[in-house]
């Protein structure tokens, strides 16, 4: 039977006006945090899918399919083992995917973008694009690549407000990625954090 972690209840508000975490957001890539809490790494999932309503997320999503799954690679999170997980909107838990560090199979599979193993932690984002794309055709592609944009937006600035820093990384191995995970999705964006 699948282990999950409940996490914390978010969001609990920062208190950062939108507009100073949009206008502090920064690529970041060196000077990383030794360690992010739970309590952290609790809001950063909720702002990228987290619930807000009902069936609402914190994101939009092209009539409503939800395609993007959300998984931690955790290297250096007070509270949780390292290893892989993956967000589960509905109980706003982790389920434990790989109870294995896999930072420095991620960090390779981002090939001279090596200082993603430098980040206590990960964020994957992967779609399974046939949930939108059997709705839309071909066109649930687009929608795909907007919806998570959304998501890693939410993060970068939920990151800013917990005053963390982060950058998607686009340019990877995507076998590599999808094997260090131990998924068949298809991996969209990486987002070290600290
Ligand atoms: C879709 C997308 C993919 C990106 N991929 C990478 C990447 O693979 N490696 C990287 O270091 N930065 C990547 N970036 C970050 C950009 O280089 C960065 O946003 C840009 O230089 C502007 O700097 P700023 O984010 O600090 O404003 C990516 C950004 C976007 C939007």
């Amino acid at each position: 039977m699948a282990k999950i972690i409940p996490l914390e209840k978010a969001p609990k508000e920062s208190g950062m006006p939108l507009e100073g975490a949009i206008k502090a957001r920064r690529s970041k890539r060196a000077g990383w945090k030794h360690s992010v809490t739970l309590f952290e790494l609790s809001q950063l999932l909720w702002s990228a899918q987290g619930k807000t309503a009902d069936v609402h997320r914190s994101v939009p999503s092209a009539g409503a399919t939800y395609p993007l799954e959300t998984f931690v690679s955790a290297k250096s999170v007070e509270g949780l083992a390292p290893g892989i997980y993956k967000y589960l909107p509905e109980e706003h838990a982790l389920e434990v995917v790989d109870e294995n560090d896999a930072t420095e199979k991620i960090g390779i599979a981002c090939g001279k973008y090596l200082f993603v193993r430098d980040a206590p932690l990960c964020i994957i984002i992967v779609a399974e694009c046939s949930r939108t794309t059997s709705r839309f055709g071909e066109r649930g592609m687009r929608y795909i690549h907007m919806e998570v944009g959304s998501a890693y937006q939410n993060i970068a600035l939920e990151a800013v407000a917990l005053n963390l820093g982060t950058v998607v990384i686009g340019a990877f191995d995507d076998d590599a990625v999808k094997k260090a995970i131990g998924t068949e999705f298809e991996p969209l964006c990486i987002l070290p954090i600290g």
